[in-house]
């Protein structure tokens, strides 16, 4: 099976006043079709710039995007469009994300009239069938997005996206703005859909007990760059980089006799400014010594399983 998306060393600066951001920093993955990848880290270590530079929001400052075996890195206004038609997003904040002036029908209508596929009695026919599909009753039609809850809206953002029959999306903290009892419904309705029309999802959280309930794999990120990626069970069970540790420590166990041990990462958090070679997290690191000031490769450890330390083995007594 060949993947539906490879990223090749992808990187994603901005020059700001203050100096570089390196933002996504020589990010490498790749997502095979029907599958969801999560992505996770803490805030401000580069994952909604990961998913709008992918998807062609942001233009790459360095590296390699091939979609469906073609590489789509520098595109031209028509083959975007193109593009745009097979790459979508929902956002984390439908409140912001969607028009307040537009009504659902008019939301979810604007990119189907915007393709020319769709015009007159079809068009609309679509447009209820999307509102269908997402689950916005009919009587919703004509309404507005303040005159909706966040789930409803979420709704209509889902519906909005899958307008052009997408083969990907990125989901950027989809359900963070919503009510944890609005939370479980519109991430079944993305597993419903997902199941039904074949999508492949990156799947962007802070919410470890949500990624690990939708993806089949998951990267973990730290200031821009990716430190650990493999399957989802295999990170859960033998998270091997020192930030996916800290990280997966801070899940509560739900076994009394064996409880997690919380290992509180100390030290600065370093700034993505011009950041130095080498470690990112080697500033917070309990196990960095000289040889993490050199620049760290992504390295396989297991068929899957690629972790960015230089003392990953010592540190789990791994031959
Ligand atoms: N347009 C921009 N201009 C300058 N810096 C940006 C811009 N967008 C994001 N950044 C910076 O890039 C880094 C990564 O941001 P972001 O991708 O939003 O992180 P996350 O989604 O993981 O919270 C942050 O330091 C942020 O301040
Ligand atoms: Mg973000």
């Amino acid at each position: 099976m060949s993947a539906l998306l490879e990223v090749k060393h992808l990187k994603k600066y901005f020059s700001t006043h203050k100096g570089v951001v390196h933002a996504v920093d020589d990010v490498t993955f790749s997502l095979d079709e029907g599958k969801t990848m999560g992505v996770v880290g803490e805030s401000g270590c580069g994952k909604s710039t990961l998913g709008r530079t992918i998807i062609h929001l942001q233009e790459p400052t360095e590296g390699q995007i091939i979609f469906q075996g073609e590489d789509v890195t520098h595109l031209k206004r028509k083959d975007l469009d193109r593009l745009r038609e097979n790459m979508q997003i929902v956002f984390q904040d439908p409140y912001s994300s969607l028009n307040p002036r537009l009504s659902v029908r008019d939301t979810i209508a604007e990119p189907l009239i915007l393709s020319h596929k769709f015009k007159g009695a079809a068009l609309e026919k679509e447009v209820n069938r999307l509102m269908e599909l997402v689950g916005i009753e009919k009587r919703l039609h004509n309404a507005y997005p303040h005159e909706m809850d966040g789930g409803r809206r979420q709704r209509v953002g889902i519906g909005r996206a899958l307008a052009l029959n997408p083969k990907f999306i990125v989901c950027d903290e989809p359900v963070s703005a919503l009510d944890v009892s609005i939370q479980a419904q519109v991430l079944n309705l993305l597993m419903d859909l997902q199941q039904e029309n074949k999508l492949t999802y990156m799947f962007v959280t802070h919410d470890l007990s949500v990624v690990r309930h939708i993806s089949d794999s998951i990267c973990v990120m730290y200031l821009g760059q990716l430190v650990e990626t493999c399957s989802t069970e295999e990170l859960f069970k033998n998270q091997l980089h020192p930030y996916s540790k800290a990280l997966l420590s801070a899940i509560p166990s739900v076994d009394i006799h064996n409880p997690t041990k919380r290992i509180v990462i100390k030290g600065e958090i370093v700034s993505p400014i011009d950041p130095k070679p080498g470690c990112r997290f080697a500033a917070r690191c309990p196990y960095a010594c000289e040889a993490c000031k050199e620049p760290q490769k992504l390295e396989m450890i297991s068929t899957g399983h690629f972790v960015s330390c230089c003392r990953v083995k010592e540190i789990n007594q791994l031959s």
